[in-house]
C-alpha cells in the first residue's frame, strides 16, 4: 500500500559519498531498528510469497538474509541461504557474476533445492542485477523453478531490471520502492 511504502521510505537514510566518493548509499538500518516498519516490510513480502506460490525462500548474503529469514518463518516455508563463495560446508553449486571491478561468486547447498521447488528470492537492493541474476542461475541449475524475485529497493537509474529479464523467464520481479 502507499502508506507502507511511505513508512519504508521514511526509514531508509541517504548517506552521501559512501562507500566511495560520488556514491549515495541507501542505509536500511533505521528500518530494521523500527519494529513497525520491519514488521510491515515482512508482512508485505509474506503476502508476495503467497501470491508467488513460493515453497522456498532464498535470501542473498548478507543484507538479503536479514529481510528474508523472518519472511520464511512467517510464511511457514524453508529458508535457503545463498552465500558468498567458501562459506558453505556441504556440496555446493557455484555461480560467478560481475562486479564493478572484477568478479564475485555465490554458492548454494545443492541439496537445499530440487525439482518441484518454487523459489522466491529476496534481497535489499537491485542495482546492476548481477547478484540476483547469478542466484536465478543457481536455482535453475539446482532443478528448481523461480517463483519470483522481491527487493526492497530498485535503483531505476541502473539497468538491473533489463539485465534480469532473461533469467526471470516470465517470473515476476517486485520492488517495494523504486528510487
Ligand atoms: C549489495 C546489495 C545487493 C547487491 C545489489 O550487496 O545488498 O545484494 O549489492 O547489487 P547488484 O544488483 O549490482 O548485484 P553486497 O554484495 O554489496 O553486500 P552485502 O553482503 O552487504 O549484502
Ligand atoms: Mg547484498
Amino acid at each position: 500500500t502507499p502508506e507502507v511504502r511511505e513508512l519504508l521510505l521514511s526509514r531508509i537514510t541517504d548517506v552521501p559519498n559512501y562507500p566511495k566518493p560520488g556514491v549515495m548509499f541507501k542505509d536500511i538500518t533505521p528500518l530494521l531498528a523500527d519494529p513497525k516498519a520491519f514488521g510491515a516490510l515482512t508482512d508485505t513480502l509474506v503476502e508476495l510469497a503467497g501470491r508467488y506460490g513460493a515453497t522456498k525462500i532464498v535470501g542473498l548474503e548478507a543484507r538479503g538474509f536479514i529481510l528474508a529469514a523472518p519472511v520464511a518463518v512467517k510464511a511457514g516455508i524453508g529458508f535457503i541461504p545463498v552465500r558468498k563463495a567458501g562459506k558453505l560446508p556441504g556440496a555446493t553449486l557455484a555461480q560467478a557474476y560481475e562486479l564493478e571491478y572484477g568478479t564475485a561468486e555465490i554458492e548454494v547447498h545443492a541439496e537445499d533445492l530440487s525439482a518441484g521447488d518454487r523459489v522466491m528470492v529476496i534481497d535489499d537492493v537491485l542495482a546492476t542485477g548481477g547478484t540476483a541474476e547469478a542466484s536465478l542461475e543457481l536455482i535453475r541449475r539446482a532443478g528448481a523453478d523461480v517463483a519470483g524475485v522481491a527487493v526492497l529497493m530498485e535503483l531505476s537509474f541502473l539497468p538491473g531490471r533489463e539485465k534480469l529479464s532473461g533469467a526471470l523467464a516470465g517470473a515476476p520481479l517486485d520492488a517495494l520502492i523504486v528510487v
